[in-house]
């Protein structure tokens, strides 16, 4: 992979903050977005802005063939069997909540998910209770705590592949085999795996993976969840209108086949072909490809970070990190580290939660700064953030 001949593909990398490119490190939140994939989305508004499903003229028809080729793209990327498994979403929070809410869960049922979950594999599930399905917990990435929290009402599992927190990651194929030894189904949360490396729900055997295109490189608002085919047919749709009925009367609606039932109301048809861009450009790469750089930098610059009063978050080993760096340095307030490294070398970082409270909270902790590394991030923009840690260090 030639980090070079990538980022020409990246627009934002011709602005200048203060006469320099931007060190974007911010991608396990949303992604730059490639040339590519802006010109897919511009492609519908010029071409074809008309809505698919619906019209039978030209452009309806068009955009109709677009959608569907963009269906099988998808499909492609993440090893599914058949297209109609891919239902297109707004994001990965929407592919949690429609499982959460169109499965038949009630009093007596139980969903598990890990300690470590983002707010969107936790709060749907925390809503659920108040319909009397019982919410329990394991250590993210204990298989042995794992094993003992499943017990017999256990009707779902959902937790994320890798967590945004610290980029560590979970067995989630043997994790969905002992679930279905169990009895129950299995949604995964993708959106820190699906962008970062190989991810085949073949492979994995979940029968539900959400995750969110503008991670990996895809239009903001955009995302996909995977569903076995047979229980996408057995879940009651929770959103419902325009395009998920073939027929109704005042009285009775005929629900629409499956992936269309899920897709209530006009969709955002610039955000899919851009979204199935995305997913060539990734597969022109090599997941692989992007995997090791991810790796490789990270190691450099986790090496480069190391040292006293520096607390990495998750697993000391950064392989096991991807492109994740989450840390605090003593002495100094995650926020203001965020600012400094912003304002002294235009380098972008989050700082906060990273929409994990319930984890931070359960330790005493305030939160993290975190680097997320991606494709397009290079050894010289970890040199860069590497003197600008090592400057706020010596500063305090
Ligand atoms: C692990 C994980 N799950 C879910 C989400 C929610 O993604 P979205 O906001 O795209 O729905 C995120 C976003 O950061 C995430 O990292």
């Amino acid at each position: 992979m030639n980090v070079e001949n990538v980022r020409r593909d990246f627009p934002l990398y011709e602005r200048r903050f203060n006469g320099s490119p931007p060190i974007y490190t911010d991608s396990a939140c949303v992604t730059l977005k490639p040339n590519q994939v802006i010109g897919a989305m511009s492609r519908y508004y010029r071409e074809f802005p008309a809505c698919a499903g619906r019209s039978s003229h030209a452009l309806g028809r068009e955009v109709s063939e677009e959608v569907k080729r963009a269906r099988e793209a998808v499909r492609k990327f993440i090893g599914a069997g058949r297209p109609e498994e891919v239902i297109f979403t707004r994001n990965t929070t929407e592919g949690i909540n429609l499982v959460a809410n169109s499965l038949k869960l009630g009093n007596g049922d139980a969903v598990l998910t890990s300690d470590k979950e983002h707010n969107s594999g936790l709060v749907p599930f925390l809503l659920l209770e108040k319909k009397g399905v019982r919410h329990k917990t394991f250590q993210f990435g204990d298989l042995g705590d794992f094993e003992k929290k499943l017990t017999g009402d256990v009707k779902l599992v959902s937790t994320a592949i890798t967590s945004n927190l610290d980029g560590t990651s979970q067995p989630a194929k043997e994790m969905a085999a002992l679930a279905h030894g169990n009895g129950s189904l299995v949604l995964l949360d993708g959106a820190q795996a699906v962008p970062n490396r190989k991810t085949s729900v073949k492979e994995l055997d979940a029968d539900f993976l959400a995750f969110s295109g503008h991670k990996m490189l895809g239009p903001s608002g955009t995302g996909a969840l995977y569903g076995k085919l047979d229980f996408l047919k057995a879940l009651n749709p929770f959103m419902v209108g325009g395009g998920t009925v073939k027929n109704s009367t005042q009285e009775d609606f005929e629900m629409e086949d499956v992936p269309e039932r899920f897709e209530a109301g006009l969709q955002d048809y610039a955000g899919i072909l851009g979204l199935a861009e995305a997913v060539k450009y990734l597969q022109r790469i090599g997941m692989e490809n992007v995997e090791r750089h991810e790796q490789e930098l990270n190691g450099y610059l986790s090496k480069g970070l190391a040292g006293p009063g520096m607390a990495i978050l998750g697993d000391a080993d950064p392989k096991s990190r991807g492109g994740v760096i989450s840390f605090n340095i003593e002495g100094i307030h995650h926020h203001e580290v965020a600012g400094i490294l912003h304002e002294s070398a235009n380098i972008m970082i989050r700082s906060g939660m990273h929409c994990a409270h319930s984890w931070f909270n359960s330790h005493s902790m305030d939160g993290s700064a975190r680097i997320s590394l991606y494709l397009y991030n290079t050894k010289e923009e970890c040199d860069a953030i590497i003197e600008a840690i090592g400057k706020i260090k010596r500063l305090i």
